[in-house]
């Protein structure tokens, strides 16, 4: 099975009510644009989730950032995935490495949180990367399998789960890794869903995330196993993720 791709904007903290005309210039340029051969995701706060499914963006699916392991409870200010799903998300992001170094999420906790996603029918995207000392020290390749072995969780299928590799250094920087230096990486990590899944392993999505933008998308996405970006920044206006999805056209 060949990984379908996927072009997702993480819109991190950023977007109000208004951002809907984004969306709506973005289903406008899917449109006319042509067909792109990849699926396209954009991920609001979760403020914005429910208004943006419930108004059915032609060609653009809506997902969220985060959610809770537990699927209810005394969990305060928490959203579960069973909360996502209702309000219309179709994917979740997990263990993003803002939320891994922001709220000293680990690979366990991000496997737990993928395991709720997939047990509510949706997909879970989840993210690996290493820190710019982490990269220096050599240790990049140690980093992500270990990170991608931990937090994906043993029902995950190429059909609900996607993996994201974003080198933390490369995230709104504007400096990208070298297409040979991103295929290496993918190639690492096919090689231990390989390991893992058997045959399966070939069919599950990766995607690099940092710093893409439609002037490096082409060059990064025809690299070997990068099957679709996950992007900040330039998903925040509908042209640049339109350019990003050129690489697919
Ligand atoms: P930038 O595209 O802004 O570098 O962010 C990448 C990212 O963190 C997406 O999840």
């Amino acid at each position: 099975m060949k990984p379908t791709a996927l072009v997702a904007g993480n819109w991190k903290m950023n977007g109000l009510m208004s951002s809907q005309a984004e969306l709506e210039a973005l289903a406008g340029m899917l449109k006319d644009g042509g067909d792109a051969d990849c699926d396209v995701l954009i991920c609001p706060p979760f403020t914005l989730v429910s208004a943006f499914a419930s108004a059915g963006y032609a060609g653009v699916a809506i997902g969220a950032q985060d959610c809770h392991a537990a699927q209810s409870g005394a969990h305060t200010g928490d959203i579960s995935a069973e909360m996502l799903r209702d309000a219309g998300a179709k994917y979740v992001i997990v263990g993003h490495s803002e939320r891994r170094a922001d709220h000293a999420e680990t690979s366990a906790l991000v496997q737990d949180k993928a395991s709720a996603v997939l047990s509510e029918g949706l997909k879970a995207i989840v993210c690996v990367g290493e820190t710019e000392a982490e990269r220096d020290a050599g240790r990049t390749l140690d980093v992500v399998l270990s990170q991608v072995a931990e937090s994906v969780p043993a029902a995950a299928t190429p059909h609900n789960t996607i993996v994201a590799y974003e080198p933390v250094w490369a995230i709104g920087t504007g400096r990208t890794p070298t297409v040979a230096d991103v295929a290496d990486v993918h190639a690492a990590l096919r090689r231990a869903l390989i390991e893992r899944f058997e045959d399966a392993g070939e069919g599950f999505a990766i995607l690099y995330g940092g710093s893409v933008k439609p002037s490096n998308a082409k060059e990064l996405m025809a690299a070997d196993n990068v099957n679709g970006a996950l992007v900040g920044g330039a998903s925040l206006k509908a042209a640049d993720l339109n350019g990003i999805i050129e690489a697919y056209r």
